[in-house]
Formats: structure tokens, C-alpha cells, sequence
């Protein structure tokens, strides 16, 4: 595998990260994951403001956009999955300092690391739908930073395996907010409906490509706060993100969605957001 590291490409096994990175020390970083679709990289440009959002906030200085873009295409193509579906993981931190909590002088530079690798979308979820469970959301308020802290994230969706399912949805003050790396939606009534962007959510890209599928389709959009208590009175819910693009989930906690098969709105935005993918690829 070749990697990305500081300017290089290289052998995954031949990069040398300081144990002093504040990645490893305080996850003083941001990251992206990109999807490549046969080489397309879907909704990079978002993906690269997204990046460059989560840097200005934390105060790391951001690379050149368009070199990130052709550290991207350029990993795709040396790994030979220019024919194939990847994910493109991009990380950037701080950079490596003796460890001092406030920041580093000036010169340090950030580390800036990328690698790829391929994926296998698992088809049968789209198909039967997947289950997920409720967690209390113990996370930061900075949620829509893309930082390297993911602790809650890991340790919600531990929960899930290990209780069988395939995500973690973080509930606060009795509000479902989203899942532990993805977003989520539910349709009632014809409507989609979906929580607002906060600082205690991610903008997802994926979530942004499903509202406008919406427009298209001529299914009205509701972005409003989703109790937990409603959640079940929903006809269907649907996970969203990078890798999911579009799930249906049929059981929450063990109790039906719906009528605990998938429904309609999940089918016909599955085959939107490939046909959006289909489409962004001739262009
Ligand atoms: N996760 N919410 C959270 C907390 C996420 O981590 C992610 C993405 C999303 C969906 O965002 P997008 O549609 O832009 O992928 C929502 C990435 C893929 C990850 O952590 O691997």
C-alpha cells in the first residue's frame, strides 16, 4: 500500500510518525474521508472546504487545497484503484513538538497523511435495512468540527457491535442528533426530515446530497430537531453518510421501524444518490 506522508508517497510500512505528533498526544488534528467511485472522487470539492473549515477552527494551517485534491487522484492511481470503489482517509494535525498543551511555535508544521483503501459496499444492507441502538451523547460541543477526538464515536459504536447492530445513534437532552460516523433522516408522511445543522453535528456531505436528491424528487424537507421519543413514529429512518450513502434502518433498540421492512423513500434515494453518482462521474 502507498501512502501519502509529508510531501511523499510511499510504502505504508516506511512512514515514521514522532511519538511526539500531537495527533498521537492530544488528537490536535482534522480529517475527511472521501469516496472514489472508479476514480471518481464524489464531492471532493466539499469534502476540501468541509477540511478546510475543520483547520480554520483549530487554528492549523491549511495546505493548498488543489494539492490535496492531487495528493487524492494521485494515491487512487498508485494503488491501482482507479476501477474500483475506494476510501480516501486524509488526516492532518498539528504537527510533532515536545509536549507543551498550548500550541507549537510557528515552524512546526502540520503532518499531513493520507492513505486509501478499498470498499466493499455491503449491498445486503441496503436491501434488508440495518438496526441500530440509542446512546447518550457524551461528546464535545464542537461536533461539526471533523476532529481526530473520537472517543464517544468509538465507544458508541463498540456499543452497537457488540449489542449486534450496525450504528450508534447519540441522543441529547432527549434529541436524536446522529450517528457515531453518519448522519441520519426520517420520513413521515411524505416529508424527510432531518436535524438542523449545529455545532453538535456534523454537516455531512452525503446528508447535504440526499436534500437536494429531495428537491429533485419533490420530497419536501423538514430540518428540525428529532426527539427521541418520536423516532418510532416515523414511517422510515435512514442513515446517511460516505460509506452508507443511503441505509434504511428497520429496528431501533429492537423495536420496528414502520412496518419493519424497507421502505419506499430508502429505495428510491438509494438509486437517486447513485444516479447522482453516475452523473457527477460523466461530467
Ligand atoms: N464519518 N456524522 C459523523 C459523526 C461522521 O463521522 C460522519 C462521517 C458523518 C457523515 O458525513 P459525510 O456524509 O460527509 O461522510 C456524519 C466518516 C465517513 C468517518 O468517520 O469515517
Amino acid at each position: 500500500m502507498i501512502v501519502y506522508f509529508n510531501g511523499e508517497f510511499l510504502p505504508e510500512e516506511e512512514v515514521r510518525i514522532s511519538p511526539n505528533d500531537r495527533g498521537f498526544m492530544f488528537a490536535d488534528g482534522v480529517y475527511e474521508v472521501v469516496r472514489s467511485y472508479e476514480g471518481h472522487l464524489f464531492r471532493l470539492d466539499e469534502h476540501l472546504v468541509r477540511l478546510k473549515r475543520s483547520l480554520e477552527a483549530l487554528r492549523i494551517e491549511s495546505p493548498e487545497l488543489a494539492s490535496i485534491s492531487l495528493i487524492c487522484r494521485e494515491l487512487v492511481d498508485r494503488n491501482r484503484m482507479a476501477r474500483l470503489e475506494a476510501l480516501i482517509y486524509l488526516q492532518i494535525t498539528r504537527g510533532a513538538y515536545r509536549r507543551v498543551h498550548s500550541f507549537p511555535p510557528p515552524d512546526v508544521r502540520p503532518t499531513v497523511y493520507a492513505q486509501v483503501s478499498e470498499l466493499h459496499p455491503a449491498e445486503e444492507e441496503a436491501t434488508v435495512g440495518i438496526e441500530v441502538i440509542l446512546v447518550g451523547d457524551t461528546r464535545w460541543s464542537r461536533c461539526d468540527i471533523k476532529s481526530l477526538a473520537l472517543l464517544p464515536n468509538v465507544l458508541a459504536a463498540e456499543e452497537a457491535r457488540e449489542r449486534g447492530a450496525r450504528e450508534a445513534l447519540f441522543v441529547r437532552d432527549g434529541m436524536v442528533i446522529e450517528g457515531s460516523r453518519s448522519n441520519f433522516a426520517g420520513v413521515r408522511s411524505g416529508t424527510l426530515v432531518t436535524p438542523p445543522e449545529t455545532n453538535y453535528m456534523l454537516s455531512g456531505i452525503s446528508r447535504g446530497v440526499v436534500i437536494e436528491l429531495c428537491g429533485g424528487l419533490g420530497i419536501p424537507v423538514e430540518q428540525r430537531p428529532i426527539p427521541q421519543r418520536e423516532l418510532l413514529r416515523f414511517d422510515e429512518l435512514l442513515l446517511i453518510g460516505t460509506s452508507a450513502e443511503v441505509l434504511p434502518i428497520i429496528s431501533v433498540e429492537g423495536r420496528e421501524v414502520g412496518n419493519g421492512q424497507v421502505g419506499p423513500t430508502a429505495k428510491l434515494l438509494k438509486r437517486a444518490f447513485r444516479e447522482a453518482v453516475e452523473e457527477a462521474r460523466r461530467r
